[in-house]
């Protein structure tokens, strides 16, 4: 195979993505719709979710395995759709995947909440081991010296997300209970990071809570302009104008997985279509 022929087959290749559980398909979402032509293979290891109350060196070795599994799909790019896997892991992620390119969300996500605030006060949401990490806070940081940043765990928002119970009376009360401490008295934040792939399917209930003058903003749509930039910059972009395939994959139960995931995809997933993988090294 000349040169020529074999960068083609390269560009040719899918995109992996990859999120602890169905959370990640957010930024799938904002994928498909950014990159048409492009193949997407995602996998959510549901059967170890959730990442965000465990240790930053079991989310590592977690997610080391199992976006090694996305290279055995002939990836020619990975993106971590996961803030717990991104804030954790990001660095020995990259070295793992070498020389592979891997994007996290966090920096994205960082990125759209500076643009985002007027007061310079930015709230943000996530789990526990994101929160705890202080990669947000950095990120932010890096790109607003002087931005003041509050940050909120939220862990119970992943289950009532993978549960389908994004609106109602439990959704309500959980978010009542995170969020009013956050967005009490005058020097409350105009400007909310949901700082989990799972929360935006939250968005309705946390809008409630918090009033109609904050602005929510999550990592999907900027981290698929990331993406963008990053496969035209190293010239990874597919040349065909067909439509792009999507594929899934998922540690456990794949019609829970079809069932939650079309939720967060916007359209029908089916069961069938959700190929079951074991990603554990042996
Ligand atoms: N979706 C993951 C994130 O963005 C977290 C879910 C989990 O706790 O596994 O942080």
């Amino acid at each position: 195979m000349s040169a020529k022929q074999r960068a083609k087959e390269t560009r040719d290749r899918p995109i992996g993505v990859f999120d602890s559980g169905i959370g990640g398909i957010t930024v799938l979402k904002a994928l498909r719709k950014a990159l048409p032509h492009e193949d997407l293979v995602y996998l959510g290891d549901t059967a170890r979710l959730p990442y965000g109350t465990k240790s930053a060196e079991t989310v590592t070795a977690y997610a080391t395995q199992a976006t090694k599994h996305l290279l055995g799909h002939e990836v020619k790019m990975v993106v971590i759709a996961c803030n717990t896997a991104s804030a954790v892991a990001l660095g020995p992620l990259k070295e793992a995947l070498a020389p592979i390119p891997v994007i996290g969300v966090i920096e994205p996500g960082a990125k759209a909440g500076v643009k985002a605030t007027k007061t310079g006060r930015i709230g943000v949401i996530a789990t526990e081991a994101t929160v705890k990490g202080g990669a947000y806070a950095r990120a932010i940081h890096a790109a607003m010296p002087e931005a003041q940043v509050a940050q909120a765990p939220c862990g119970l928002f992943v289950t009532l997300a993978e549960e389908g119970w994004t609106k109602g009376e439990v959704a309500e009360a959980a978010a009542k209970r995170y969020l009013a401490p956050l967005f009490k008295g005058r020097a409350a934040p105009d400007t909310l990071v949901l700082g989990c792939t799972h929360f935006p399917v939250l968005a309705g209930t946390i809008r409630k809570i918090v009033g109609k003058g904050v602005k929510l903003v999550d990592s999907a749509a900027t981290t698929a302009k990331a993406v963008e930039e990053a496969l035209s910059r190293q010239n990874l972009a597919t040349a065909r104008k067909g439509k792009g395939k999507t594929r899934f994959l998922a540690t456990d139960s794949t019609e829970r997985f079809a069932r939650v995931g079309g939720i967060f995809f916007g359209e029908a997933i089916r069961a069938k279509d959700v190929e079951l993988v074991d990603i554990k090294p042996d």
